[in-house]
Order: C-alpha cells, then structure tokens, then sequence
C-alpha cells in the first residue's frame, strides 16, 4: 500500500499523472511534473527550483546538479559513469546515494522518485 507520511523522500505517492517529488534545502517538498525525454535536473530547474544551479547545462563537468536519491530509488537508476562518480567525490556531501541529476533520464518507471536538493558548496 502507498504511504502518505510526511517523509515524501521515503515514500512513493500515488499519482495518474507521471512526477518526482522534490525536497529543496529548506526542507519543503514539491510533486513537480515530469517526462520521458527530459533528465531530471531539466524538471527541477523548468519547475523553478532555483537551489539546483546545473551551471554546465547538462555536460557532467559541474556537480551543481547533485541530488540524493531516496533509498528506495536507488536501484532503479542507471549505473554512475565513471565522469559523474569523479564529479561527485568532489563533494563534501557525497552519500552513496548521490547522483547528479543531468545524467538522470526521466521514464515512466520512475514516477514517483524522490530526491533531495543538495546544497550548493
Ligand atoms: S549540470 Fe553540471 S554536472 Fe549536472
């Protein structure tokens, strides 16, 4: 069964219309919108979510589109290349939950993915 808690990077919403839930630095969350074609920093920053800088556009050479990606979502993501794992050890708040979210491509399977805004270093 689908959970309402407050947690929303832990739980999975039910929803008809595809989405990812989005929790920013000050701790609010947002359902934004999402799909197939776009990667997940393009949702967040056409969202308006102006804490996720992504100052290269897309190009893997920044780390300023850096997320952690709720737990249970982990698995469903494409393998880290070894340019984005170099970028994200880069990062003092490195978990082994984060990912940059530019080379995250969006697809239905991941409706409901939770991921947290890191703040910018
Ligand atoms: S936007 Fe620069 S690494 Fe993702």
């Amino acid at each position: 069964m689908f959970s309402h808690t407050a947690d929303a990077a832990s739980s999975k919403l039910p929803s008809d219309e595809a989405h990812i839930l989005v929790t920013t630095p000050d701790g609010a969350v947002r359902s934004i919108p999402a799909c197939e074609g776009m990667t997940l920093m393009e949702l967040i920053r056409d969202a308006g979510i102006e804490e996720l800088a992504a100052y290269c556009g897309g190009n893997c050479s920044c780390a300023t589109c850096h997320v952690h990606v709720a737990p249970a979502w982990a698995g469903a993501l494409p393998e880290v290349s070894e340019a984005e794992a170099a970028l994200i050890e880069t990062s003092e708040n490195a978990t082994p939950f984060s990912r940059l979210s530019c080379q995250l491509p969006f697809s239905a399977a991941l409706s409901g993915l939770a991921v947290t805004v890191v703040p910018a270093e």
